[in-house]
């Protein structure tokens, strides 16, 4: 084999090797046009909020599993994009439980204003920014809360109610198995036809099929992201 041939195999694999990156970077850079108006109203909206150090100085008061209330952001084109494939009917509702500072909740609400959107956090100090946003957002609108249909709930998700909820997502990475154990038992409860959105974590039982799987982007990195569908 001559030494020009060699150099075009090693190109040719390094091109080979290249395609997913490429790919992923044409995805993010066509979510990111796809998405902007959305992004930039996030952007503006939460602009001096840092829920990570909020949450980290809060957490020591709760007697809860060590991880479970580790803080982490779904990136907003993933979450959204994954909805679209989760495809929302009219008059649907949905649930974002564990919904930190309520961003993602906030941009599920802005791309699609038909749903009722409710974000469901157990510390005190998020779920107040959450609300604190809202109503900055609803007065600089000139918005009615009741029209809006985006509600903060400050709960333990393992005590509320969300069984009315068509589409769920949760960003359960940090999850202790105890207790997503406990949050399959209340997903066992859901209407035939409810979508749960999850990253990370998986639902083994007959219950629930898969429609959609994939890696998407947190705010640590990418991670396994399932869709899957209530059938029993
Ligand atoms: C990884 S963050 C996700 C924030 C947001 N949903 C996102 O993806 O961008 C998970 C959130 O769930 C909250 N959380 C953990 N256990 C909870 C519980 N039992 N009830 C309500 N919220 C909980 C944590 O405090 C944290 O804010």
């Amino acid at each position: 084999m001559t030494l020009p041939t060699i150099y075009f195999i090693l190109l040719l694999v390094c091109f080979i090797a290249l395609i997913p990156f490429v790919k992923k970077i044409l995805r993010n850079f066509h979510r990111k046009r796809k998405y902007t108006a959305i992004l930039k109203e996030i952007n503006l909206l939460f602009q001096e909020i840092d829920a990570f150090k909020v949450a980290k100085d809060a957490r020591i008061k709760y007697e809860k599993s060590l991880t479970d209330l580790y803080y982490g952001e779904i990136d907003i084109c993933a979450l959204l994009d994954l909805l679209d494939i989760a495809s929302p009917p009219q008059q649907c509702v949905f649930y974002d439980l564990g919904s930190g500072c309520g961003k993602s909740a906030f941009a599920v609400k802005l791309n699609y204003p038909h749903l009722k959107v409710h974000g469901i956090e157990l510390i005190e100090e998020l779920h107040d920014i959450a609300n604190q946003k809202l109503h900055q957002y609803l007065d600089k609108n000139g918005l009615a809360h009741h029209d809006f249909g985006l509600e903060f709930i400050q709960a333990n998700i393992l005590n509320h109610n969300f069984t009315h909820a068509d589409i769920i997502f949760i960003n359960a990475t940090a999850f202790s198995p105890g207790t997503w154990q406990q949050i399959l038992y209340k997903l066992m409860q859901m209407k035939c036809g409810t979508k749960i959105i999850i990253t990370s974590k998986t639902l083994p039982s007959p219950a629930f099929v898969i429609r959609y799987q994939a890696m998407e982007l947190m705010s640590w990195g990418f991670t396994s992201t399932y869709i899957y569908e209530k059938v029993i």
